[in-house]
């Protein structure tokens, strides 16, 4: 995991849209923009995120965090994020035709830390596929031999994004959905992501990758407690700055990941994150969030 002074500077560069489209080849659908922003794209580390804003729009005023999701091979002043239409910014922003100009902030946030291992393997909820291509790139460029496979999980079919993406930069892609819907000429196994990971043998010393919603997260430092796997999490929260200005997004994490009656104290995740080991990070198994009080009291 990198540390606060490792990080390269962040920059606020004014972007440009170059494109966007739907990826919808594999069930799921997600808008892909691609920016051009030199000097974001071209520091940009895997797990890293930016946050982006349509110039001369009032609402929404404040930039909306995307995980940098890859890197243009052929053209490394550009950048792309992924993601899917939820809200006012996300709506936008895929409506936004070539040459709109964008606010970036960037690169924020760690990344995740990369180290030859005999797998690297991804471990991803829908939209949480989003850093994956950009983290097989910059995987191959140090490990260019390890196999890299993906775990990636939907409530059905059309939640399981990136996936031809991330198979054609040779990733084997395995498919799980809550309901066992599967993508036209897919199969899938009919359960988590978690649980179709835990369900197959992985090597030792394999090194995970995970990016999804916190139930995913807590289910995976579950089946991963007291193994050797490395799980690093790239976990979200709201955030209104994304450098470490509001406070908005706190996550508890352990004070000694050994003792859990040692407590816990918050983090920002912008700034110590998004990514964490994730038996750092004070899970409630059952339910969607992280706790947000110390050993034995309630959320
Ligand atoms: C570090 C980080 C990286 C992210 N990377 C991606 C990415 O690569 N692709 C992607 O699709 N999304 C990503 N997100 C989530 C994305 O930022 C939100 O979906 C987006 O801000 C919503 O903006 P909006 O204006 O469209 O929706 P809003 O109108 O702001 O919100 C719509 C709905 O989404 C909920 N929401 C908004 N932000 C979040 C959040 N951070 N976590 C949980 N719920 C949220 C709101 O509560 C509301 O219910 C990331 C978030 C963080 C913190
Ligand atoms: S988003 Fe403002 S402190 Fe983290």
């Amino acid at each position: 995991m990198t540390s606060d002074c490792d990080r390269l500077p962040m920059h606020v560069e004014s972007g440009v849209v170059v494109s966007t489209h739907f990826s919808d080849e594999a069930g799921g659908g997600c808008f892909v923009t691609r920016i051009r922003a030199p000097e974001i794209a071209r520091t940009a580390r895997a797990g890293q995120f930016v946050m982006v804003r349509l110039v001369g729009c009032d609402f929404p005023y404040l930039g909306r965090p995307f995980s940098v999701a890859d890197v243009d091979p052929e053209d490394p002043d550009v950048f792309a994020i992924a993601y899917t239409r939820v809200g006012e910014g996300t709506g936008m922003l895929a409506d936004a035709v070539a040459g709109t100009a964008v606010r970036v902030v960037g690169n924020l946030g760690n990344g995740f830390a990369i180290a030859p291992a005999p797998m690297h393997v991804f471990v991803a909820g829908g939209i949480g596929s989003a850093p994956f291509p950009l983290l097989t790139r910059q995987i191959r460029a140090v490990d260019p031999d390890a196999p890299i496979r993906i775990y990636l999980g939907g409530r059905d079919a059309s939640g399981l994004h990136l996936a031809a993406e991330l198979a054609a930069l040779g990733v084997d892609v395995r498919l799980a959905t809550m309901d066992g819907s599967a993508p036209a000429g897919a199969t899938v196994y009919r359960g988590t992501c978690v649980e179709h990971a835990a369900s197959e043998s992985l090597p030792e010393g394999a090194r995970l990758y995970a990016c999804g919603p916190n139930p995913m997260f807590a289910a995976l430092a579950s089946a991963t407690a007291g193994n050797d796997l490395d799980v690093q999490a790239s976990v979200e929260e709201h955030m209104a700055c994304g450098f470490g200005a509001c406070n908005a997004c706190v996550i508890p994490v352990k004070n000694n990941p050994a003792n859990r009656s040692a407590g816990w104290h918050y983090e920002l995740i912008c700034l110590r994150g998004p990514v964490f080991d994730i038996h750092r990070i004070e899970w409630h198994p059952e339910e969607s969030e992280p706790l947000v009080d110390t050993a034995g009291s309630t959320r």
